[in-house]
């Protein structure tokens, strides 16, 4: 007995002390800084060189691929020379390991490179785009879907990614909405963290993390009118309550890195922001992590007028708490001189600079192994579309559909049907649906819509294909064709929307409608009377109105990458329950833009008196709401349940709905709720949302959804710009989106 207590002791001291081995190699930012990392740090920051300490601030693009002007060719030469210490734009084990070697073996201290890349929505198997993504309004997934890329691109030599993407957008013309989690703030947030958390595992040091990078600090995704690069003129309090807290939540995460972004904000460009970068991010949310520029984003403080020069630009940026130069070559043409000529206490912002770069090579362990992420075997495992990662890239890229209208349930759609057209330039179309951004991955191997359909019609099914137009198209020769095709049909699956380079960087639009004569094949399909679904793909909201009135079935594709026309097959024909809702607002038409869920009341609200806040051509309410989307079974929503009415800013709040499926299938709904404080120091939106738990319903079945509110979750920015909570009344909804809501009161007491 006595032996047998001695062995079961001694096993659980081997299983805590393996769990204390295991947690003391964690690594990564969220750990408390390691002291043994630092002592390292500090013995070689006090032999490096000064020209050594720039060659770590310094980035430059291989020659693989290229997202800007390339000002630099010889970046091998570079390597050898020791003056850069991170190159981007190069992947694969065998080349990692060739450039790697260079830094390695011909440089007087051996420092390894970093190396990054834009792995974005995927690396080779390519999932949504993540706009997409976040209307999956599932974190689980979303964490999974960049895991997956990093353990695809880490087994290809990478270490860094330049995502997640965090930019609060509220305006759809700007392209680049559909790299992020779309307008609102909390559900940007989580997402932010989840994507966090998948691509870093709490661990730098495993060999499949990535390091992440949240950008373009800060309020990119506000550049005026939309267009790319454009000024940004924001109050702090915005910034602060609608695009400053996704990156806030990221560096909670133990965020790696953070990206400037290429505009000013109220005149001072974002890559020469003191208090952007150093007063917020690294004093005020203790972020010990590194800065690296957007892409020339240091160059381009001359254009944008704050500096004659670029070794001025160099200067600015460096002391506002930039710590890489992406590209731009400025630390290394004019670093060096600016230091000479003295000043500014620029060299113990360099040191301060090279801790932190040096601090993610040692929590990567490139100073153990320089060669650890360089797996040529690893590579061949898992480069080539894991059958695991494809499975799940089409569960991902399912979950991402939004139903936006299904007129008498014409979908989902009976297998046996004689005759199916599937129509539209993006019906066969592999090269768009893997959507911008789209790192190593190969467009060839996507499913397209059309092959994605025929796997799954009955073997019956005469399946018939007209493109009717290419995507931008200024004539329409090919629509007869089209129309004759529907003719023959008895439903036509009809896929329209943008090619995949009018969204993401550089592709603002003004208009957002269907781009060339789409909207005339719509128009002269529907005049067959034949029962029409549309199959939108798109990196952005599109203004539809036509469409939405008279098709009778849509669905909200995005660029659903590898699996999409697999995915959106499971749905046309009901092998998944669509529930997807929208991360961003519809509008109805341009002149609405910016239009999103959480505005203001105004002092006078909307009504029929002429004199009040709205448009004489257009009503105030979108197409289409944020939160919004469609599933093939119905919730009902009771009533809302408080515990109190009252509450101290001790006290929580339990607010209990239920949500029955009142339809004929299993189904899942996102549950949102949103709060309103009906009187502040400073007006406040009309509703801001708080919370969501997306659940899974038999039919039939009833369950209670309880959200938790604490006082912490109704501060805000007061008068006197203190974040805090203020007692007063507030308003609670609980619904399917940001419009269809029950509410209930309650009151805040000090
Ligand atoms: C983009 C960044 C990207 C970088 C590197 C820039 O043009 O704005 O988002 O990470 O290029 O490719």
């Amino acid at each position: 007995m006595k032996q047998l207590y001695h062995i079961a002791f001694s096993i659980a001291v081997s299983a805590v002390l393996l769990l204390f081995y295991a947690c003391s190699h964690k690594r990564d930012l969220k750990q408390t800084k390691s002291g043994e990392i630092e002592r390292k740090i500090d013995s070689l920051l006090s032999i490096m060189t000064l020209e050594e300490k720039i060659g770590q601030m310094t980035l430059f693009t291989s020659d693989f691929n290229v997202t800007g002007p390339t000002i630099r060719e010889n970046y091998k030469a570079d390597i050898k020379a020791g003056k850069v210490g991170a190159v981007f734009n190069a992947f694969g084990a065998a080349y990692t390991r060739e450039l790697q070697k260079m830094a390695v073996e011909n440089t007087r201290l051996g420092i390894p490179l970093l190396l990054g890349y834009d792995v974005i929505h995927g690396f080779r198997t390519i999932f949504p785009i993540p706009l997409g993504e976040a209307a999956s309004w599932d974190l689980a997934s979303i964490e999974n879907s960049a895991r997956i890329a990093a353990v695809e691109a880490t087994a290809d030599g990478l270490h860094w990614t330049f995502a997640p993407m965090v930019d609060i957008a509220r305006d759809p013309r700007w392209g680049r909405i559909a790299e992020g989690a779309g307008e609102d703030t909390y559900l940007g947030s989580v997402i932010a963290k989840a994507k966090v958390k998948g691509f870093q595992n709490g661990d730098l040091y495993k060999t499949n993390t990535l390091v992440a990078c949240a950008k373009h600090f800060v309020a990119y995704g506000a550049a005026l009118a939309g267009r790319d690069y454009n000024i940004v003129d924001m109050s702090e309090r915005t910034l602060r309550e609608i695009y400053l807290p996704p990156f806030k939540a990221a560096v909670e995460e133990g965020v790696g890195t953070i990206m400037t972004s290429f505009n000013e904000i109220n005149g001072v460009p974002a890559t020469g922001n003191r208090m952007i970068l150093t007063d917020i991010l690294k004093i005020e949310w203790g972020f010990d992590g590194f800065v690296v520029t957007d892409y020339t984003s240091i160059n381009e403080m001359v254009p944008h007028g704050v500096v004659m020069d670029e070794k001025e630009a160099g200067k600015l940026a460096v002391n506002a708490g930039v710590d890489m130069d992406m590209q731009g070559a400025v630390f290394y043409n004019y670093l060096a001189e600016s230091v000479e000529q003295g000043g500014d206490g620029t060299m113990s912002r360099i040191d301060d600079a090279v801790r932190r770069i040096l601090r993610i090579k040692y929590l990567l362990g490139l100073f153990e192994d320089a060669y650890r992420y360089c797996d040529e075997q690893k590579e061949k495992e898992l480069v080539l579309l894991h059958p695991d990662h494809i499975a799940f890239a089409r569960v991902m890229a399912r979950r991402s559909i939004v139903l936006l209208k299904n007129k008498g349930d014409l979908l989902p759609l009976d297998q046996n049907i004689t005759t199916l057209a599937v129509v539209g330039p993006l019906a066969d179309n592999k090269k768009e649906m893997i959507g911008p951004w789209s790192a190593a991955g190969d467009y060839t191997r996507c499913v397209s819509l059309l092959e994605g359909i025929k796997k799954q019609a009955h073997p019956n099914t005469r399946i018939l294909f007209a493109k009717g137009c290419n995507i931008d198209d200024t004539h329409t020769y090919l629509i007869r064709e089209a129309v004759a095709v529907a003719r023959k049909a008895d439903v036509v699956i009809l896929a329209v929307g943008e090619a995949a380079w009018m969204s993401g960087e550089a592709a603002s639009r003004s208009m957002i409608g269907l781009p060339g004569v789409q909207q005339e094949l719509v128009k002269r399909i529907y005049e067959t009377g034949k029962p029409v679904i549309v199959v939108l793909m798109n990196g952005r909201p599109l203004a539809i109105p036509w469409i939405a009135e008279h098709i009778p079935a849509i669905l909200e594709t995005w660029f659903l990458g590898t699996t999409g026309g697999d995915a959106i097959s499971d749905v046309i024909f009901g092998k998944y329950n669509p529930s997807g809702k929208l991360p961003v607002t519809f509008p109805r038409n341009e002149g609405q833009i910016p239009i999103f869920y959480n505005a203001k009341n105004t002092g006078r609200p909307i009504s029929d008196n002429k004199y009040t806040s709205k448009y004489l051509d257009v009503p105030n309410t979108p197409l289409y709401p944020f939160g919004y989307g469609l599933s093939y079974t119905t919730f009902e929503y009771s009533n809302i349940i408080l515990n109190k009415n009252e509450i101290s800013y001790k006290d929580t709040l339990k607010a209990m709905v239920e949500v029955t499926n009142t339809g004929p299938e299993k189904g899942e709904e996102v549950v949102q709720m949103y709060i309103r404080d009906l009187a502040g120091s400073v007006t406040r939106p009309l509703k801001e949302l708080k919370g969501f738990q997306k659940i899974k319903l038999e039919p039939g079945v009833t369950t209670r959804v309880t959200f938790t509110i604490t006082s912490g979750d109704l501060k805000y920015y007061d008068i006197n710009m203190e974040y805090k909570v203020e007692p007063g009344d507030f308003v609670l909804f609980i619904g399917t989106n940001s419009i269809e809501t029950r509410e209930a009161y309650f009151t805040l007491i000090e």
